[in-house]
């Protein structure tokens, strides 16, 4: 049982008609924590974290194991329906926001439609929203469209976004990977802070290593749909058990070797 204040996933199958895609995922994540999911290409990270959020795309499925986010189960043949609680960042903002909207209205509508405030209040929390995601000069910017944005300023509309639904835990996939790396590592320590502040439970999804490393005190590794090591992340990375998460760390660590010798 999950009394709450923890995300708890049990044997999570995902699958596309008879063919498995992700089997037997685990993982457990508290209100204030950081999960890191790690794996290459096609391991399953992003289905995990849509299953999680209840927006796995049809005809994709849960068909065996349970997701329970503060005591509410979903399970095998569960609608699909994005649960209260969870905010999503993905990889792509542009993607993800709406390019024919200013970007205050966006959040505003958030506030309205699923947090029942005014269009007054709604104004007054998106201007605090874009103050809690670091956004200097909140009301001109409340006015921009997304594509007058950077995409360091994009990333955190996005989170600001996420965070419009009250979430208490925040799904990232791969928010990082489309920036330059000062911005990346400014967006992850928001994201590491907003943990703290507000007590969010993030799950952190990356391809990447290092990144993945730098924000998260757990992490489970992916391969082929399923998790093949998971821990505290000082131990994965001090002494690394299977196979598959060595060759990620030689990877790692020879990509940062090739930047001290190539002088960057
Ligand atoms: N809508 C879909 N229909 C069918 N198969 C899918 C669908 N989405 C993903 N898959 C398959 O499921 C597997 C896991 O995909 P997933 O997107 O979770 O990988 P990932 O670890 O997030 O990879 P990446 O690092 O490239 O984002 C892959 O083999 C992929 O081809
Ligand atoms: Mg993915």
């Amino acid at each position: 049982m999950n009394a709450g204040g923890r995300l708890q996933v049990d044997g999570l199958d995902i699958a596309d008609g008879a063919r498995r895609l992700v089997g037997g995922v685990s993982l457990s994540l508290a209100r204030g924590e950081s999960l890191g999911l790690v794996g290459e290409s096609g391991s399953g990270k992003s289905l995990t974290l849509r299953a999680i959020a209840g927006l796995l795309p049809a005809p994709l499925r849960i068909a065996a194991g349970a997701v329970d986010l503060d005591g509410v189960t979903r399970t095998a043949g569960a609608r699909r329906h994005a649960g209260p609680g969870v905010g999503i960042v993905f990889q792509d903002p542009a993607a993800a926001l709406n390019p024919l909207m200013r970007v205050g209205a966006q959040i505003a509508a958030v506030r309205r439609y699923v947090r029942g405030r005014s269009a007054a209040e709604a104004r007054t929390d998106t201007l605090e929203l874009l103050e809690r995601v670091r956004l200097p000069d909140a009301a001109a910017l409340a006015q921009r469209y997304p594509h007058e944005l950077s995409g360091g300023q994009r990333q955190r509309i996005m989170i600001a976004f996420a965070l419009a639904g009250n979430p208490r835990y925040l799904l990232c996939d791969e928010p990082t990977t489309a920036l330059d790396v000062t911005v990346q590592a400014e967006i992850l320590d928001l994201i590491d802070a907003l943990r703290r502040e507000e007590r969010l439970g993030v799950l952190f999804v990356s391809h990447d290593l290092p990144v993945v490393a730098r924000i998260s005190e757990r992490i489970a590794v992916m391969r082929h749909g399923e998790i093949v090591e998971a821990g505290p992340t000082t131990t994965v990375l001090a002494a690394p058990k299977h196979p598959y998460t060595r060759s990620l760390l030689s990877a790692a660590r020879a990509v940062s070797a090739g930047r001290i010798e190539g002088g960057r």
